[in-house]
C-alpha cells in the first residue's frame, strides 16, 4: 500500500501512523504527506523521517473541484493509492474520493454518528456524555459520515471540559488509527453497503 496522508495542523496521528510504518505493524510506505496549510507542523515532521512532501494552498483556487483536481494530481505524481486523512480540515468533492474509490479514510474525535463537525470533542463534553471516543471511517461526499472501520471509547468524568477530554480521545486516536490501516494494508477490509467486514477479527 502506498499511503498519502493529509493534514493541516499538528500532526499527532501522523506521527502516530508513520511511528507504526517503521515498526513494521503497517504494510505500507508513506509516498507523501500532503498540506493545504505550508506552516502546518505535520510537514515538518514528516520531513524529520524523510518522507517527501507537498503543499498545495486551497486559498488558490476558486472552487472545490478545481482544489481537489490539483491534489489528485500530485497525490498520484507520489504513486499514492490509499488516502489517510489526519487533521485535513478541507472537505472533499467526488473529484477526489472517484479517484481513489473506497481508499480514503479519515478518523473523528467522536462517536459517529454523535458530534459530527470540527468541535467533536468540545460538543461531547458540553452535552454531559458519559462515554466519548472516536471513529475511524471511510469518506464519502457528506462531512463524517461513511462506514464505520472502528470505534474506540473512553469513560468521560463529569463536568470534564473539551480539551481535557481531547487529549483523552486523542490517545485512542494514536491506537484505532494505524490499527484501521493495517488491516486496509493487508486487505483485510470489505464492504457490504454501510457495513464494514475485518477479515480474521470477527466472531
Ligand atoms: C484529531 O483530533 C482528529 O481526530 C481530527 O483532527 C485532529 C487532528 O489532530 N480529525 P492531529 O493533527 O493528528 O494532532
Amino acid at each position: 500500500m502506498k499511503l498519502a496522508v493529509l493534514v493541516s495542523g499538528s500532526g499527532s496521528n501522523l506521527q502516530s501512523i508513520i511511528d507504526h510504518v517503521e515498526a513494521g505493524h503497517i504494510n505500507a510506505e508513506i509516498a507523501v504527506v500532503f498540506s493545504n496549510k505550508e506552516d502546518a507542523y505535520g510537514l515538518t515532521r514528516a520531513s524529520s523521517h524523510g518522507i517527501p512532501t507537498a503543499v498545495i494552498r486551497h486559498t488558490e483556487y476558486s472552487d472545490r473541484e478545481q482544489f481537489d483536481a490539483a491534489m489528485v494530481q500530485v497525490l498520484k505524481d507520489h504513486g499514492a493509492d490509499t488516502i489517510a486523512l489526519a487533521g485535513f480540515m478541507r472537505m472533499l468533492t467526488p473529484v477526489f474520493l472517484n479517484a481513489f474509490p473506497m481508499r480514503v479514510i479519515n478518523i473523528h474525535p467522536a462517536l459517529l454518528p454523535s458530534f459530527p463537525g470540527t468541535h467533536g470533542q468540545r460538543d461531547a463534553a458540553d452535552f454531559g456524555v458519559r462515554l466519548a471516543g472516536c471513529t475511524v471511517h471511510f469518506v464519502d461526499e457528506k462531512m463524517d459520515h461513511g462506514p464505520v472501520i472502528i470505534q474506540a471509547a473512553t469513560p468521560v468524568a463529569p463536568g470534564v471540559d473539551g480539551d481535557t477530554l481531547a487529549g483523552q480521545i486523542l490517545r485512542l486516536e494514536h491506537r484505532i488509527y494505524p490499527q484501521a490501516l493495517a488491516w486496509l494494508a493487508d486487505g483485510r477490509i470489505s464492504l457490504d453497503g454501510r457495513h464494514v467486514h475485518i477479515a480474521g477479527a470477527e466472531e
